[in-house]
């Protein structure tokens, strides 16, 4: 059974989601009708990874617009609605950047004439998302070679974005060309990620997956079993400076020691021209539950223990070999490269 990650209901008044929570143990989907309910599904990352955060929020914002009055206040009451949406997750920038994109279309207008470029605009987000996957896989192809060991960090597939996501795009679409990489998936502390997520989403295309823990990748490294590092992003400073999920920039560290490419995969949608470097990326700081216990049947910390539970980092530009996005590869220096390429939009 092929899966989705996230669409608009048959009947336009809910978010469907897969709930990725329960993964990889049930495959339960979730309907959702309200903007609370999508705000819960986000902030408890059952709809998680920034592109398919993103395409929540449009089809959020667009079911959420059928439901409100048709009355003078209504671009107001989804301005309302799309700042609540907003303040569910800090760090990726696709879930402004959708919210945004649906709001320019409620703008001075009135809900009847509103609705129908909303439904046009939230779909827009969806299938631009899937087009981008695609291109960025295909160009990530280009990177690597058959038989190719790759490590991976967190999930960057279809279940973070739509078809293919970003960061493992390549190999779930090299799979179906017929390469055969031998994929290194950190279990990516402490939500597991990796373990619950990519080594699903990799195992049931038949990809050759080895899951191991964060901290064994520089070991891996030095063994020479790692040809380059794949990770998707969950914001892109004008300057290269990358946020993607807790202990990418140790991956990237070790990487550079090592040699060996580090490759970061994302869509337009995840680049911020507004941020000039990852000094203004704000960074998520989540329970401490997260370590001590969620996932485990009795906690595996003392009660009390003070904990600090980041749940991203910041990769400097200069740890980066290449920035790989739906129009193109850039490098190192990025503010040239990628305002050459999106001309700093
Ligand atoms: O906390 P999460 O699971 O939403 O974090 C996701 C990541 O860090 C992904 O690597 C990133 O969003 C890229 S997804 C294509």
């Amino acid at each position: 059974m092929k899966l989705f990650t996230v669409r608009l209901s048959e009947d336009e008044n809910a978010v469907d989601i897969l709930d990725q929570t329960l993964l990889p143990n049930r495959v339960e989907y979730l309907r959702l009708e309200t903007p609370g309910e999508l705000f819960e599904a986000i902030s408890s990352l059952r709809v998680r990874g920034a592109p398919a955060i993103g395409v929540a929020a449009g089809f959020g914002m667009y079911t959420a617009a059928r439901k409100l009055p048709d009355d003078g206040e209504f671009a107001e009451k989804l301005g309302e609605i799309g700042s609540y949406l907003i303040s569910s997750r800090p760090t990726a920038v696709n879930l402004p950047h959708a919210v945004n994109r649906m709001l320019n279309k409620a703008k001075n207008r009135g809900k009847a004439e509103a609705l129908p470029l909303l439904k046009a605009e939230c779909e827009a987000v969806y299938n631009e998302d899937r087009a981008m996957c695609r291109a960025i896989s295909e160009l990530g192809l280009t990177l690597v070679r058959e038989g190719d060991g790759i490590l991976t960090h967190c999930n960057a597939g279809a279940l973070a974005a739509t078809e293919y996501g970003t960061g493992l795009g390549t190999l779930l679409l090299g799979r179906e060309l017929g390469y055969n990489f031998h994929v290194y998936s950190d279990e990516t502390r402490p939500l597991l990620q990796g373990a619950r997520l990519t080594a699903f989403e990799l195992l049931s295309a038949g990809i050759d997956v080895t899951l191991i823990c964060d901290s064994a990748a520089s070991l891996l490294m030095k063994q020479g079993k790692i040809n380059a590092v794949f990770v998707g992003c969950d914001r892109v400073a004008a300057n290269g400076d990358t946020a993607n999920k807790i202990g990418t920039r140790s991956a990237a560290v070790n990487a550079k020691y090592c040699n060996i490419p580090f490759y970061v995969f994302c869509p337009s949608s995840t680049i911020d021209f507004a941020c000039g470097s990852g000094e203004d990326i704000v960074i998520e700081e989540r329970d401490g539950k997260e370590i001590t216990s969620l996932f485990y049947e009795k906690p595996i910390a003392p009660a009390g223990v003070k904990c600090f539970n980041p749940a991203f980092d910041i990769t400097e530009a200069e740890l980066i070999t290449a920035i790989v996005t739906e129009k193109g590869i850039c490098r190192y220096p990025y503010t040239q490269s990628l305002s050459a390429l999106f001309g700093g939009e």
